[in-house]
């Protein structure tokens, strides 16, 4: 990632002390390779500050998330819903060629209610098959994995807790059944456009001729409605943001004052980069594990890409990542796609 430039030099330059276990008021306990703390700190140390977005979901994330995707602004929840809702049976046919068995591997699971309607009509098909959610938040796999089967009887369920490669790692290490990837929601667009060839080939790498992914892209369109979607009226993004100062206070000690920042929001139309930032309102110095970090007014602290896509991109990053298009499923609005890539 652009953020991840930043030399491990910087990080001990500006960490003399993050070895050492830091208590904080929570009375957290940290060590130095506590991958959350080493990220805060080698973001808020550079030139350019930066939060990783991954972050965004503890528990309070998760519902902030939940209410977002609820909200009148926030369109790709309902494209993709409305795709999975009314064209479900394409979908399955699309991804499921023959009566082999298969595992079915969902990065970025969330709370799973589009993949459920996918999920139920092939349990309809009587195939066998397992379903293998991965996600970041303990808490979101915590709850798939005891709701899941009560919601579709017969559904085998791994959940798997950790970061997309590590866990798509996992889900391969499985007998070489075949693999049909899902990474819906746009959350392709948090890797910023030149990078996610990076993790297409490296998901690529992970998968055998034959196996399917199928990704959800956010489209290019009017950017006004592109920009209203990450600056809701009722503040929840704005929230979603602030919630990651909140945790850094709790889980690393940390004494952010929500209220020297603000949320900024930002749509560029000419490359499809959506991004997010807090700015800080006064300057100001804040610790994190006995660590002193100096904000200016006015400096600002990148949060969150969401990237927008031409359907012409996408195919452009499946041919370069070793995917041939086998379909494409859009909403009724077209502002939404799910693109089917077969590995060749
Ligand atoms: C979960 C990554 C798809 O980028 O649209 C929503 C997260 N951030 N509002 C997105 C998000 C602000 C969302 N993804």
């Amino acid at each position: 990632m652009e953020q991840l430039t930043a030399t491990s030099k910087t990080l001990s330059e500006c960490t003399p002390e993050a070895g050492r276990l830091s208590t904080g008021p929570g009375k957290v306990r940290l060590t130095a390779d506590s991958p959350f703390l080493q990220s805060v700190l080698k973001g808020l140390c550079s030139k350019s500050k930066f939060l990783e977005s991954k972050y965004f979901y503890d528990e309070a994330g998760d519902e902030l998330f939940r209410q977002i995707m609820a909200c009148p602004e926030y369109y790709p929840t309902d494209c993709e819903h409305e795709i999975f809702s009314r064209q479900t049976a394409y979908l399955a046919s699309a991804l499921i060629p023959d009566s082999e068995d298969f595992d079915v591997i969902e990065l970025g699971a969330g709370d799973a209610t589009k993949s459920i309607f996918l999920l139920s009509e092939i349990l309809g098909r009587n195939q066998k098959f397992t379903y293998l959610p991965v996600d970041i938040s303990s808490n979101v796999i915590n709850n798939l994995q005891t709701q899941l089967p009560a919601r579709l009887p017969g559904l085998r369920v791994t959940g798997l807790n950790g970061e997309y490669f590590q866990m798509l790692a996992k889900a391969t290490e499985r007998p070489a059944k075949r693999k049909i990837v899902l990474f819906l929601g746009g959350n392709i667009g948090n890797i910023p456009y030149e990078e996610a060839r990076q993790f297409c080939l490296k998901m690529r790498e992970h998968l055998a001729k034959g196996d399917l992914v199928l990704i959800g892209f956010d489209l290019k369109k009017d950017p006004r409605v592109i920009l209203s979607a990450y600056n809701d009226k009722a503040g929840l993004t704005r929230d979603f943001n602030l919630n990651l100062l909140k945790r850094i206070n709790r889980e690393l000690g940390a004494n952010f004052n929500l209220d020297n920042f603000s949320h900024y929001p930002t749509y560029d139309p000419a490359n499809g980069a959506c991004k997010s930032y807090l700015v800080c309102n006064i300057s100001q110095e804040v610790n994190i594990a006995g660590e002193t970090i100096r904000f200016r007014q006015g400096e600002t602290v990148f949060m969150e890409i969401s990237q927008k896509y031409t359907p012409d991109q996408t195919d452009e990053l499946a041919h370069q990542c070793g995917f041939r298009r086998s379909a494409h499923f859009y909403d009724s609005r077209q502002w939404f796609l799910d693109a089917v890539w077969e590995c060749i």
